[in-house]
């Protein structure tokens, strides 16, 4: 499905509902850009991590946000993969930035108003071309409030947990059910709960419940929210 005319579109919802995989589907299918910006926070909590500023029971705020002009975070495709890579200040970050101790940090750091604002205007810069699919958590509120079409990911925890164990037992990392359970539902809470940008619905964004959908079905019925939006 390729239109001359192009539009911007919002995923937003829970942790490890597949947001990017049917973002990455989707951008695919409509040879648009997909934006992941879940990652842009990741590497934020990765350099506060390798710098020591946050850690069990320490979180030194005002070091991390005096270095954030000096934070340089881009995407590159990597055409052997296929797929778009996170990098932090010229480094790749790809790999780092999908552990669970990445997972344990990053709502902390998505708190923090001035780690917002600046990935926010990032997201915003990318957003003008029009042609973007992007997911996260802000994005239908504050990153792109005028998306044409905004969808809000959601399915149970229990899941959700069953499907992100098994990623990441795929991936070689010996994490049991409970932390990944644990880390999920606690992630919903800090996320939906925050002060800056809090995860919610907003009433023009369109419902999707995966937890009984298969990929392809679910991809099929967002190509049909698409096709009427770009009528
Ligand atoms: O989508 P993800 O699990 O990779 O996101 C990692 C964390 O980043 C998530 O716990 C919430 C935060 N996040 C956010 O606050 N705003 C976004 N637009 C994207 C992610």
């Amino acid at each position: 499905m390729r239109s001359q005319k192009k539009i911007n579109i919002a995923i937003d919802g829970h942790s490890s509902t597949g947001k990017s995989t049917v973002a990455k589907a989707l951008a695919k299918k409509l040879g648009y850009i997909y934006i992941d910006t879940g990652a842009m926070y990741r590497a934020v909590t990765l350099y506060a991590l390798e710098k020591k500023y946050i850690g069990k029971n320490f979180f030194d705020k005002q070091k991390l946000i005096s270095d954030l002009d000096q934070l340089e975070i881009s995407f590159e495709y990597n055409p052997e993969t296929q797929k778009s890579e996170t990098f932090l200040n010229g480094q790749n970050v790809e790999k780092k930035i999908r552990s669970m101790e990445i997972s344990q940090y990053v709502s902390q750091i998505a708190e923090i108003p001035e780690v917002r604002r600046k990935l926010v205007k990032l997201q915003q810069e990318i957003a003008r071309k029009k042609g973007v699919v992007m997911d996260g958590r802000d994005i239908g509120s504050v990153v792109m409030p005028d998306a044409e079409l905004k969808i809000f990911m959601t399915a149970s925890p229990e899941i959700r947990a069953r499907r992100r164990h098994k990623e990441l037992l795929e991936k070689g990392q010996a994490v049991s059910y409970d932390d990944v359970l644990q880390n999920i539902i606690e992630r919903d809470q800090i996320d939906s709960s925050r002060k800056d940008s809090p995860l919610f619905r907003v009433p023009d964004a369109k419902l999707l419940d995966n937890s009984n959908l298969q990929p392809d079905e679910q991809l099929h019925l967002i190509l049909n929210w698409v096709e009427e939006k770009l009528k």
